[in-house]
């Protein structure tokens, strides 16, 4: 019989755009035993979750709470919860996790309205908004940051203009919560959906998201529908009661708030990691952590570029945690990542889609986003480099960076 030995998983520099490394204080969080579920001291942590989590969304939402499962788990809540079959949506796309949004939005039966952007490039807000105009959909669903192109989408605008036009404004902020700025209030949206791989620096697994009383009245009334008892007025816009009971967010939220329905068992363990990874973000402070990202990938960038290599996405609508490489002409970028991950325990991601073989793409986020690690994989880049006989500046990279690091006075680790 075979004996299987006790896991024994190695140490690595995760530089991907998610999962990325654990804040070692959450994995220990995650080591604290057991609780019942409706254990006052559980109950406790997770109205202390909640509470934190509508600072990390900048809201006074009532709802913030996270679903359990991976961050789709997040967005098909939320879409299986509001929309029913015959809505029409409206969903930009911009790279792959827009047709994410799509299928799950096709899968609960909406009428899709599709408006696409070359990869690598954003909407203008104003394009979005007069397809609104045009299509009268009642949700837009759209990704704030795409993390297979490295770009991100300005919403300032498209938030107020879904309030005006009567449209419910779902986002995608997998990649960016606990990164860069996601105002929720300030922005208007209606329905937010964070992920816990990324920014946070928690493990995968849970997906943390807030939304409005514009979205909970539309799931009032679904439940009203589901009990016979929705007036004709009611009917007007909502027909249906929510399929899914796992995702039912009528059913979460009463879990979630006073009346603690039994829904599914709260996943403890998970909910640790959670609390401990946005109490984290809060104690480093936001508007600091956003800074702190913003630092490193500067310093990634110059490193980058004074090596001799060029980005895919140097401009100005660049997500600040992910940064693009284009591979250099006759440079196998598989064998590059390979060579990484196993001479120096470092994991860089390849793309999807259009750009498959075309880019690398680097993360720095969370507790990965370190001087440390960014130093690190500019030195590791530069000498797989050179064995794969790519011509770049040799020894400019880490001077670069290190130039950016000893301009500030900020200290960073
Ligand atoms: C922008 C974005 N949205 C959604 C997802 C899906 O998340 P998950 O794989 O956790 O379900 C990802 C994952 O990489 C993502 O980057």
């Amino acid at each position: 019989m075979k004996v299987f030995q006790e896991i024994n998983s190695p140490l690595r520099t995760i530089m991907t755009p998610g999962p990325v490394e654990v804040d070692p204080r959450v994995l220990r969080a995650m080591s604290t035993p057991i609780l019942g579920q409706f254990d006052p001291a559980f109950t406790n942590m997770m109205n202390e979750t909640m509470e934190m989590l509508r600072q990390v969304f900048q809201t006074k939402n009532q709802w913030a709470f996270p679903v359990d499962g991976t961050s789709r788990a997040g967005i098909e809540a939320v879409l299986c919860s509001v929309i029913e079959p015959g809505d029409k949506v409206l969903i930009p796309i911009f790279g792959r996790f827009g047709h994410l949004l799509t299928e799950i939005a096709e899968r609960n039966g909406a009428e899709i309205h599709n408006i696409e952007c070359e990869w690598g490039t954003v909407f203008d807000q104003q394009v979005i908004i007069d397809e609104m105009k045009r299509v009268k959909p009642k949700v837009l669903a759209i990704v704030h940051g795409e993390t297979s192109t490295g770009c991100m989408q300005p919403l300032d605008m498209i938030g107020p203009a879904c309030r005006e036009l009567d449209v419910l404004c779902i986002v995608d902020a997998v990649a960016t919560i606990g990164g860069t700025e996601v105002k929720v209030d300030e922005w208007q949206l209606d329905a937010v959906i964070g992920g816990t791989q990324k920014c946070l620096s928690v493990p995968s697994g849970m997906a943390p998201i807030t939304y409005n009383d514009r979205v909970e009245q539309v799931l009032s009334v679904r439940k009203k529908v589901e009990k016979g008892v929705a007036t004709e007025q009611d009917k007007v816009d909502v027909q249906q009661p929510i399929r899914s009971n796992y995702f039912d967010l009528s059913q979460l939220q009463d879990y979630w708030g006073p009346r603690r329905l039994n829904h599914h068992t709260e996943a403890t363990s998970m909910l640790y990691a959670l609390r401990e990874g946005v109490r984290i973000v809060l104690q480093e402070g936001l508007n600091e952590r956003f800074a702190r990202h913003r630092f490193h990938e500067k310093a990634l960038m110059e490193g980058i570029k004074a090596m001799g290599l060029t980005l895919f996405n140097d401009v100005p609508w660049k997500l600040p945690m992910v940064t693009c490489v284009n591979i250099p002409a006759g440079v196998d970028g598989d064998s590059v990542r390979m060579m990484l991950l196993q001479q120096f325990g470092i994991e860089i991601a390849s793309s999807f889609g259009p750009l498959h073989g075309k880019i690398w793409r680097i993360g720095s986020m969370g507790y990965s986003c370190r001087k440390e690690n960014i130093l690190f994989v500019l030195a590791a880049l530069e000498a797989v480099l050179i064995r794969h006989d790519a011509s770049i500046e040799v020894g400019k990279g880490l001077q670069a960076a290190l130039d950016v690091y000893e301009s500030s006075n900020l200290v960073v680790n």
